[in-house]
């Protein structure tokens, strides 16, 4: 039998709540499947650090990087200053585990309300491949004469051939995989940003050659932002820079009925390389332990890591439960307007992976 070590971090805010209902998806599908799974616990996130004064350390990193996959609830804190947890847990993670890659589907399931006019039932149904460990997010920068009247702040972006490339070379065979629309839609700002987006262009069109059946398309990201409201069943996959990427799926997760449903895969193309998935939704304090989150997008993010661990069926099977509840017992999406709890949620798409 199949068995799979996973770390789970559930966080900050909402985060334990809807991971708890990603791990019942899991725990479903394992059953149903026929694999075996290690779940181990990581209570990382604001509480631990106002306890502890620690982030990540060393030792939990190493850990982390030996598991087959991590399921990450959110971090962020109300009482911790903006910026903490976030690049001392979060991009910490995904930068040290090289998880170079940030898959972010945009998928409208069926049944699921868009918030655009004319979209059919199921209509939007496009990829985001966001760079994760370079661009505005690398931490290039710093203050001159910080306090004064003089003062100067200034945030580089990082792009290396090294890094825009594998990124680059992850879309096109992911689009080829996928086998859809074979559309890879480079999203950048070549116009303005005539560095960085000089290079990823150049890296673009010279990795395109190899995937002769992948037609290639460019648009600004400002454009693409007008796209996604006005078109979104143009799209097939992007790949764009960490920052753009960060943006455009937040858009995108409107469009697909809200954060609620979205989710998004940290990973890399390294064969023995661990992964991490996460709703891509925040910590949502004001809701914390109320039990009115919609658990929905962390448990897409259970689908995806099981996909991610070729137990593809198990993933469409997770994926499918969740169409079904949606369809048969939800009320709405949001907050508080699901006529049910969030752990009323999880047991149905449990209950649906099952039957
Ligand atoms: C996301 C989040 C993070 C990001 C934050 C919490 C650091 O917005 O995963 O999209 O900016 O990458
Ligand atoms: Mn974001």
């Amino acid at each position: 039998m199949a068995s799979y070590d996973i770390a789970v971090i559930g966080g900050d805010g909402t985060g334990p709540e809807v991971a708890a209902e990603g791990v019942k998806a899991l725990k479903a599908a394992a059953d149903k499947f026929g694999f075996d799974l290690k779940l181990s616990d990581y209570p990382l996130g604001g509480e631990h650090y106002k306890a502890t004064g620690e982030l990540v350390n060393d030792s939990t990193m190493r850990e982390l990087a030996q598991f087959d996959a991590t399921l990450l609830g959110a971090i962020g804190h109300p009482d911790i200053k903006p910026g903490i947890l976030e690049k001392g847990i979060l991009l910490h993670i995904r930068f040290t585990l090289d998880l170079y890659i940030n898959l972010r589907p945009v998928k409208l399931y069926p049944g699921v309300p868009c918030p655009l006019k004319d979209v059919a039932d199921g209509g939007i149904d496009f990829v985001v491949v966001r760079e994760n460990t370079e661009g505005l997010y690398a931490g290039a920068g710093g203050f001159l004469k910080k306090g004064t009247p003089d003062e100067v702040a200034v945030q580089e972006s990082i792009n290396t051939r090294k890094g825009v490339e594998r990124c680059i070379r992850y879309a096109f065979e992911y689009t080829k995989k996928r086998n859809k629309g074979n559309m890879l839609t480079l999203a950048g700002k070549t116009n303005v940003l005539t560095y960085a987006f000089d290079l990823w262009e150049r890296a673009f069109n010279e990795v395109a050659p190899e995937y002769p059946g992948i037609k290639t398309d460019y648009n600004h990201v400002d454009a693409i932002t007008m796209w996604f409201v006005k078109n979104p069943e143009y799209f097939d996959v992007i790949v764009t820079d960490n920052m753009f990427g960060d943006i455009i799926t937040d858009l995108g997760a409107m469009i697909q009925g809200g954060m609620g449903v979205a989710a998004g895969g940290n990973i890399n193309a390294d064969p023995d390389g661990t992964a991490m998935f996460e709703p891509i939704g925040g910590s949502a304090p004001k809701y914390t332990g109320k039990g009115v989150i919609n658990p929905l997008a962390a448990i897409g993010a259970a689908s995806m890591l099981l996909d991610h661990l070729n137990e593809s069926a198990a993933a469409a099977a997770i994926e499918d439960a969740m169409v079904k509840a949606i369809n048969t017992d939800m009320k709405g999406l949001a907050a508080g307007k699901m006529g049910m709890s969030t752990s009323e949620v999880g047991d149905k798409v449990a209950q649906y992976i099952q039957s």
